[in-house]
């Protein structure tokens, strides 16, 4: 079994429901406490063991290309001050050639994201982490992946369970054997309605892929939303590739949705010791 030591992250979507937050700012660079969500994600897929990454980008690249990289100026003014601290926080970034990236033309869907990082890919499976996604754990969500991955090997997605009533919200998994932690599944379905569902374990933003999934994606066909879908690109690799859904551990914060960037704010600050009594505080007095 091929070791994943790529990551492909898709950061080029529109990021519409943070308007006007996100009109020239990518949604991945808005930050849960002080730290922007690309970076919760980097620093996961190199937990998980991680060599190299991609970033497909749209607008707003600049942005993060300038925060993966030395900011001079400000780190004399930090060293002249004696800011040691915050000098080494805006240190950390990945060396040349473990972070690259390349540009989604138009946003075309998740599916045609991740076909943009094909030639980065080339024959090795690969793992893809949407930075939107936020789970908090430890080990990290990716890391809990790669040990299944050295299991049961394919294709992998990260799966929790929702209320019925939203699977039309979400890819759902057909579940052929459940074990409580892994699911083997025989299909999934983008979005249906809760009467159609063949299960309630959706999946989440975290895959561990085989390169087979860009066979189907260089046909550009369209699915849910007019989108070019990276579930049906799996779907379609169903019977070649053994394909199976973990039960992560862990808290899973959706922040391209509102409440969910909230909640990962909150969650995050009050596992702060320098933040916690302060933050309970400050929502102590607005609960009244
Ligand atoms: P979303 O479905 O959250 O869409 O994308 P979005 O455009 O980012 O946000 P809203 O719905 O308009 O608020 C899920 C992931 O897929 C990426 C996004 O960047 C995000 O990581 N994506 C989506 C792309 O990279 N390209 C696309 O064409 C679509």
């Amino acid at each position: 079994m091929k070791p994943i030591r790529k990551a492909v992250l898709p950061v080029a979507g529109l990021g519409t429901r943070f308007l006007p937050a996100t009109k020239c700012m990518p949604k991945e660079m808005l930050p849960v406490v002080d730290k922007p969500l690309i970076q919760y994600a980097i620093e996961e897929a190199y937990e998980a063991g991680i060599e190299a990454i991609m970033l497909v980008t749209g607008r707003g690249k600049n942005l993060m290309e300038d925060h993966f990289d030395h900011a001079v100026e400000l780190e004399h003014t930090l060293e002249a001050r004696g800011k040691l601290k915050e000098l080494e926080l805006v240190r950390q970034f990945p060396a040349p050639s473990k972070l690259m990236y390349t540009r989604q033309q138009a946003p075309l869907g998740l599916g045609h994201a991740i076909w943009c990082a094909r030639e980065f890919v080339g024959t090795d499976p690969f793992a893809v982490i949407l930075p939107d996604d936020l789970v908090k754990s430890d080990p990290g969500c990716l890391k809990q992946m790669m040990d299944a991955y050295a299991e049961v090997g394919g294709n992998i997605v990260a799966v929790t369970e929702v209320p019925r009533d939203q699977t039309n919200k979400y890819g759902i998994l057909d579940v052929v054997e459940d074990d409580g932690r892994l699911a083997s599944a025989k299909g999934l379905v983008e979005k249906p309605d809760p009467a159609d569902a063949p299960s309630t374990l959706s999946i989440i933003g975290r895959y561990i892929l085989q390169h087979d999934v860009f066979a189907h994606l260089d046909k550009k066909e369209t699915g849910a939303g007019g989108e070019i879908q990276l579930t049906d690109a799996i779907a379609a690799t169903l019977g070649d590739v053994p394909f199976h859904g973990l039960r992560y551990k862990g808290r899973r914060f959706d922040c391209g949705s509102k409440p969910g960037f909230v909640a990962a704010n909150l969650a995050y600050a009050l596992d702060r010791e320098d933040l916690a009594d302060d933050v309970r505080a400050e929502i102590a007095d607005i609960l009244g």
